[in-house]
């Protein structure tokens, strides 16, 4: 069990719709959070206090930014969700022209790079007894790499494959590492690519069964979340 009610919370994309109502539900259990967006407006509106952390995740020293300003404001860290991200829809001819750079920083290396920098911080936490909870949400294409969707399959099997390996390192720490795997869920992400075009998918999951989920899981020791996991959302 990770107890929420003053737990320090780093929440990276909480200005994207699933980041928003996870940031949303872990304040309503007390939790004390920290939202990064990556624009500053968008972030003002969502934060109450009106403080955030705007940095664009592909800037060289995003991890180093993000986590040091979290700490600052925080004074530590227990949890970070990670619900930054970014989808492309190519064909096999068309990988070539497309910027995988941005894909792979944002759907994996800034998160593989953050964990990293947060690691003391984390291994803090975990000295204190605050059980502390990395959270990342790689998406079924991490289990079932989709046709149409090769390079985003393949950005976000890498993210759970760090995930899982990282989490087998730092078990013994205490510090539990999360990868959630949900099916499609209707939060617009799939209308707002950086490249390509959107096929047609079925109706997914609602983003607040999903929120709602993710957040329990923090809460109640879960350290497995694959698609299985969100089917009734
Ligand atoms: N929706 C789905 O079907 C689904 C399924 C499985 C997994 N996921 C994963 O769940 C996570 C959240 O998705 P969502 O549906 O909530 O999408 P979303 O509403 O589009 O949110 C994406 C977030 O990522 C941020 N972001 C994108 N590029 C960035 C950059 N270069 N630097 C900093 N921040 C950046 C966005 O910032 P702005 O607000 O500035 O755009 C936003 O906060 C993503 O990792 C996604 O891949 C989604």
């Amino acid at each position: 069990m990770t107890r929420l009610e003053q737990s320090r919370v780093l929440v990276v994309g909480a200005t994207g719709a699933l980041g928003s109502l996870i940031a949303e539900r872990l304040e309503d259990r007390g939790a004390r959070v920290v939202r990064h967006g990556r624009d500053e407006g968008r972030l003002e509106d969502r934060a109450a206090d009106g403080g955030g952390i705007a940095v664009d995740l592909t800037d060289e020293d995003a991890p180093e930014v993000i986590v040091a300003r979290a700490v600052e404001q925080l004074g530590g860290l227990d949890v970070i969700v990670f619900a930054a991200g970014v989808v492309g829809f190519d064909t096999v001819a068309e990988t070539a022209e497309q910027d995988l750079e941005t894909l792979f920083t944002v759907n994996a290396l800034a998160p593989m790079r953050i964990v990293s920098v947060a690691l003391p911080a984390l291994r803090e936490s975990a000295d204190a007894g605050n059980e502390p909870v990395v959270l990342t949400l790689s998406g079924i294409v991490s289990e079932l790499p989709t046709a149409g969707l090769a390079s985003y399959s393949a950005s976000k099997a890498a993210l759970a494959a760090y995930i899982a390996a990282a989490g087998r390192e730092l078990r013994r720490s205490g510090i539990r590492l999360v990868d959630a795997r949900p099916g499609h869920i209707e939060t617009g992400l799939a209308d707002r690519p950086l490249f390509g075009t959107a096929p047609r998918f079925p109706h997914g999951h609602d983003p607040a069964a999903v929120a709602d989920r993710l957040v329990q899981a923090i809460e109640d020791g879960t350290t497995a979340l694959p698609p299985d996991a969100f089917s009734g959302s």
